[in-house]
């Protein structure tokens, strides 16, 4: 019995060596070890190296080393050199790698490009956040390597534009924290943002909208309540900054996955080719949120179309994956069209939903014969998928477990623990964060999320490539809003992506996220500030007459201030010392926020006191 009871435990995280903790590294790499002492850069460093891929990387850590203050240069004397990249085959696979720190320097090893880059971003950990004087990179030895291969985070550049620069930064985020896979969202009902040299319209009608929905649209109880903003919105990439992007990306081993989708989520491509339609249009490009029933209609011209764009963006992106969406597709106008009805007798299909297999299926045959896989929302299992289409499982993780079963490869990204557009405030629609789709997504739920579900064998599980955060941007209108959503939400999916199930801890993670923030801050990141933490009553701690709080701060260097008045903190309220002490004999709200050093404050965290 007790040893049933055992083995139903899950097993304890290892917890990290302390030495290694104090360094702050996130992802946690493999195994590391920190012996006492430490190397100081000289003044101007020598990076040693000489392979194309360790010249790429030596060119990126220079740029960041002039960051820092210091000055770098490449060499191929590896005696003049205090910081040596090395290509050996290695036992750590192809994005594994080693990290020396020691007397003689700072020695990464790594099979290829991608190894040394994570060791680079490793290194650049382990300096000061700010330029200084003095440069000292802590005595380490690590040996490190990811738990899955693909490690995404997606942007929807659709609900919302974001410039090239921005889309640029969004991947220094990934890269920085060893995500190596950028789902691009780029068409959707609201604008289709990628410049298709065949079709004008697409950039010239789809890719704008007349105006946008104003305010939270699954608040409003009926359309009659809506109101718009009454200024046209819009923008696109062009065929030449799409390559710009992506030869970026493959700088820092970022593998970048379109999305074009079909045949849902696409009444903007019918605003400019109505002809694509299963009913007469006009159509226009929405400037609501939500599903529309108005889906492109499955026959010749649009697969012509379809195969015309993708020939253009197969050749636009050298990656081996196209996602073509498939998501919530209804069949509203499927199910009234003569040719819809047509094709069902014809492939002796007796559910529409068939007929999106059969779109799909031949859609994938396309991408296959220009060397793509195809990638696809859980949807594409509905109407029978092929062997070989990637599942995205987004509906929670069902979908992704019958696909492993099926023997489908599979990315987890289930909006229970990945929908990063989800709130960070308990407090639905709380006045302290910007608006947002609603739901609540707390780090915790996010960093203990385990990709490879229990259901299924240790031979399906190796189909789980990975995980992947989504980031929606209905109501995330701006860089900055990304960035709040983002982070520190993108540290919890990284490990979630990099670190083994069982090296992780969110005890554990939580002061090395910490540790993380002043980086954040040298680089301008508009990080949501998290509210202080002790101030709920399994913390309180009665006193007599008193109940007894002791705050804290995951922020390093941050004030707490606090009311009991109801009102809410600032600079000029009461800072909290060591402990905070409530009178009991009244009942009273106690508000407490985080004033981090750069002078921004969390939203408040609130505990009715009685
Ligand atoms: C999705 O969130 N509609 C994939």
């Amino acid at each position: 019995m007790l040893a049933g009871l055992l083995a139903g435990r899950p097993a304890l995280a290892q917890l990290p060596d302390p030495a290694a903790q104090r360094l702050g590294l996130v992802p946690l790499p493999r195994a590391v070890t920190a012996p006492a002492g430490a190397y100081e850069l000289p003044q101007k460093i020598s990076i040693y190296a000489v392979s194309p891929d360790e010249r790429n990387v030596a060119n990126l850590l220079k740029d960041m080393l002039t960051a820092l203050g210091k000055p770098a240069v490449l060499t191929t004397s590896r005696a003049a050199a205090q910081i040596r990249l090395a290509t050996a085959p290695a036992a750590a696979g192809p994005e594994g790698y080693r990290l020396v720190v020691d007397r003689a320097g700072v020695q990464i090893t790594a099979a290829g490009g991608a190894g040394l880059f994570y060791g680079a971003q490793t290194l650049l950990q382990l300096l000061p956040a700010r330029p200084g004087a003095r440069v000292r990179v802590p005595y380490v030895r690590i040996a490190d390597q990811p738990a899955f291969r693909w490690r995404g985070a997606m942007l929807d550049v659709s609900r919302h534009f974001f410039p090239v620069e921005f889309v640029k930064k969004y991947i220094d985020f990934l890269a920085a924290y060893k995500l190596n896979t950028f789902h691009w969202h780029l068409t959707d009902d609201q604008g289709w943002r990628i410049e298709i040299k065949k079709y004008p319209r697409l950039t010239q009608v789809s890719a704008f909208r007349q105006e946008t929905l104003v305010g939270p649209q699954q608040l409003f109880k009926t359309p009659a309540e809506f109101k718009y903003d009454g200024t046209p919105y819009g923008g696109f990439y062009t065929q030449a900054q799409i390559r710009e992007v992506v030869a970026y990306a493959q700088r820092r081993y970022v593998t970048i996955v379109p999305e074009i989708e079909m045949p849902g989520h696409s009444v903007a491509v019918l605003a400019a080719y109505p002809e694509l339609a299963c009913k007469p249009g006009p159509y226009a490009t929405w400037t609501m949120w939500g599903v529309n029933e108005d889906i492109v209609c499955p026959t010749e011209p649009t697969f012509r179309f379809f195969e015309d764009v993708l020939t253009e963006v197969c050749a636009l992106f050298p990656g081996p994956y196209v996602h073509i969406g498939g998501d919530e597709s209804p069949k509203v106008r499927w199910k009234e069209s003569a040719a819809v009805q047509e094709i069902m007798k014809r492939e002796g299909f007796d559910d529409v939903e068939k007929v999106q297999g059969w779109f799909n299926r031949r859609i994938e045959k396309f991408l296959q014969a220009k060397g793509k896989k195809l990638v696809g929302w859980d949807e594409i299992l509905e109407g029978g998928i092929s062997a070989s289409a990637t599942v995205m499982s987004w509906r929670g993780e069902k979908g992704g477990i019958e696909a492993a079963k099926h023997g489908n490869d599979v990315v987890m990204t289930p909006t229970t623990n990945l929908y990063i557009d989800y709130g960070q405030n308990p407090r639905p629609h709380s006045p302290y964060e910007p608006l947002m789709i609603g739901g609540y997504l707390p780090l915790d739920k996010i960093y203990n999320y385990n990709p490879l579900p229990k259901e299924l064998t240790p031979a399906q599980q190796k189909h789980i490539l990975g995980p992947q955060a989504n980031m929606w941007t209905e109501y995330i209108t701006t860089p900055e809003k990304v960035e709040f959503m983002l982070f520190p939400r993108l540290l919890a999916v990284s490990e979630v992506a990099w670190t083994p199930a069982a090296q992780k801890s969110y005890d554990a993670f939580l002061p090395r996220m910490g540790q993380q923030f002043a980086r954040l801050d040298a680089r301008r990141i508009n990080y949501r500030v998290p509210e202080p933490l002790g101030l709920d009553s399994a913390s309180q701690v009665r006193q007599g007459d008193r109940a007894v709080f002791t705050l804290r701060s995951l922020v390093p260097g941050a004030q707490i201030r606090y009311t009991l008045d109801g009102t809410l903190p600032d600079e000029t309220t009461a800072l909290f010392r060591n402990t905070l002490a409530v009178p009991l004999n009244r009942r009273l709200t106690v508000r407490a926020v985080t004033v981090a050093p750069n002078g921004r404050k969390s939203a408040p965290a609130e505990l009715l006191v009685k």
